[in-house]
């Protein structure tokens, strides 16, 4: 079988195996899939040792994705915006290509898996910080009608979108803190780590209409606190990330073996697990 496995720090509570080992059922492909906990001050002798063993590729998680992109010979266009990666492998010529498949993960939850279309959408994103970097050009790539990126750190979100307006010259996009934000808008996206404390990002709450379609990018077992407050001001729908987690996995799989895996079982199964 070829080696393929996660790296983070911690990483015991990692879906991604059980994912993988999923799609290599499904696919038959000959896919062994494992986690590692790489040392905080030593992720790259981890990954040189990984791939110096005869590792075919890695997915890279907390805390460790802008140092996997860092240390990338060769970056995708996708990766190189992105300023992050989350997919290691080597090239023909043996040099550590840097991928990154998580706004693509969103993207294919958002429009495919829950129907929901954002080209021409007013979006809202809120965060700042490498998991909404980590997104931003897939989700410009759908052509909304304008996005918001709202961050506790002003200068933050204000750096992003100028980084983004650069390649998006056509999608209005403007950046701003919390409290200044104007609604409604047709999706909203929760990309800020606030909800690991139980806090929530102070948004007016008239960002939220009858309309609106909530996306939180944790995932839990029970309805996130961000999504729970949406539905308490009348969101639409609320999704977690969970079909996000999942869809990233499928397009890194397909990076590595060349076959895009069937997501939507997959979701369900993690869901119930
Ligand atoms: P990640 O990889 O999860 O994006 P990060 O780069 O540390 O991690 O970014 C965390 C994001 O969550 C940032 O947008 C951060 O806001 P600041 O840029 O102002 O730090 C946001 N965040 C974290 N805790 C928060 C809280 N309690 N309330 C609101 N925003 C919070």
């Amino acid at each position: 079988n070829d080696l393929y496995a996660v790296v983070g720090n911690p990483i015991s509570h990692s879906k991604s195996p059980r994912i993988h080992s999923l799609f290599a059922q499904q696919t038959g492909e000959a896919v062994e899939y494992t986690a590692i906990q790489a040392p905080l001050d030593d992720f790259a002798g981890t990954v040189r040792h990984f791939f110096e063993r005869g590792g075919k590729g890695l997915n890279v998680t907390v805390p460790f994705k802008e140092q996997a992109w860092t240390l990338a010979g060769h970056r995708t266009h996708r990766a190189e915006l992105a300023g992050a990666a989350n997919t290691l492998y080597l090239d023909q010529e043996n040099r550590l290509v840097a991928d990154n498949t998580d706004g693509v993960g969103i993207v294919r939850d958002l429009r495919d898996n829950h129907g929901v279309s954002l080209s021409g959408a007013r979006l809202l994103i809120l965060g700042a910080g490498g998991a909404v970097r980590g997104v931003l050009g897939p989700l410009l790539d759908e052509q909304p009608g304008g996005l918001v990126i709202a961050n506790r750190t002003v200068t933050r979100a204000e750096a992003l979108a100028r980084l983004f307006a650069r390649e998006n010259r056509a999608i209005p996009l403007s950046a701003c803190g919390f409290e200044q934000v104007a609604g409604p808008f047709d999706v909203v996206i929760n990309g800020t780590s606030a909800s690991l404390k139980g806090d929530l990002p102070p948004v007016p709450a008239d960002v939220i209409g009858a309309n609106t379609v909530v996306y939180d990018m944790m995932y839990s077992l029970q309805t996130t606190t961000f999504n729970q407050w949406a539905l308490d001001h009348g969101a639409r729908r609320v999704f977690d990330g969970l079909g996000m987690l999942v869809e990233q996995a499928a397009e890194s799989f397909c990076v590595w073996r060349g076959v895009h895996p069937e997501t939507s079982t997959v979701i369900e199964e993690l869901r119930t697990d």
